[in-house]
């Protein structure tokens, strides 16, 4: 079943088309990547699924409704939650302090409740907190929870930033190069990590430029190149393919066999 079904999506940017009709799905329950060279448009689909840009056309529909128009959080709140590529943290705010910024979104204490009600505003809090420390452990910087987040070394940063997603308790998980920048075992955690992610029950669609990380985790991979979909399958049929092949050389003189971190900017 199509979880996140998208159709017909072009984007223009002035005379830039970003994306030109654009049409793929993500199963519920898999781990799909987007892959593709610079300037490809996964960032611009991104910005589109997740409620940040308006789409000149097409359509996004979740979990079976359009969330075309939403605004961010509300398409947050039914549970599609984005990662940035470049961070989203805090860097003054301690790392605890940083999960407890991603469940404000699920949080129901308004002002309201504070004034009116001061024990179950605490009583939420002490719940929040609790949720926060499942999250920290859960990636696995639990340890770190009272440290300033710049403190903290790149790795468990894009960590952190993962905790912050999963603490506004999505269904589905959108990361935008979670490994981005990550050391060969940083890499290994960061896989590691997905995989735990999607075990929980929670979709993951992520772009990353990665191909051994892609390869290794995902189940199907769609290839944009020029804003289009020039690809689309299994690793391995992806791997294999011409077009795919002919776009990562013709750009990066890179090849997908070989290929590892191409770090864009965002
Ligand atoms: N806000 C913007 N204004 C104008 N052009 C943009 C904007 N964002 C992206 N683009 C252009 O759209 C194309 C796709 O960009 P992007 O989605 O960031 O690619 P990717 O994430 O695959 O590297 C590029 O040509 C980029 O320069
Ligand atoms: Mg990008």
């Amino acid at each position: 079943m199509a979880y996140l079904q998208i159709t017909g999506l072009s984007v223009n940017f002035g005379g830039v088309r970003a994306l030109s009709d654009v049409a793929f799905s993500v199963a519920e329950g898999s781990i799909v990547s987007l892959i593709g060279p610079n300037g490809a448009g996964k960032t611009t689909a991104f910005n589109v699924i997740t409620g940040y840009l308006a789409p000149t056309a097409g359509t996004v529909r979740f979990a079976g409704e359009s969330i075309a128009g939403l605004r961010p959080h509300e398409v947050a709140r039914r549970g599609l939650v984005r990662t940035f590529q470049k961070t989203n943290i805090f860097p003054e705010l301690t790392v605890g302090e940083n999960v407890l910024t991603g469940l404000h979104l699920k949080g129901s204490a308004g002002l309201g409740a504070i004034l009116l009600n001061r024990v179950s505003v605490r009583a939420e809090e002490a719940r929040l907190r609790e949720r926060a420390e499942e999250v920290l452990a859960f990636v696995g910087i639990a340890h770190r929870r009272d440290e300033s987040a710049s403190s903290l070394p790149y790795g468990e940063q894009r960590l952190l930033e993962v905790a912050i997603g999963l603490a506004a308790d999505p269904r589905m998980l959108l990361l935008d190069e979670p490994a981005s920048g990550m050391n060969p075992s940083e890499k290994e955690s960061m896989m590691g990590l997905i995989g735990r992610i999607r075990q929980k029950g929670i979709t993951v669609f992520l772009v990353e430029h990665d191909m051994r990380l892609v390869m290794g985790i995902s189940e199907r991979v769609v290839v944009l190149n020029q804003g289009q979909i020039i690809a689309e399958g299994s690793p391995d049929e992806v791997r294999g393919n011409r077009a795919v092949i002919e776009a990562y050389l013709g750009t990066q003189g890179e090849s997908l066999a070989t290929s590892s971190a191409n770090r864009a900017p965002a």
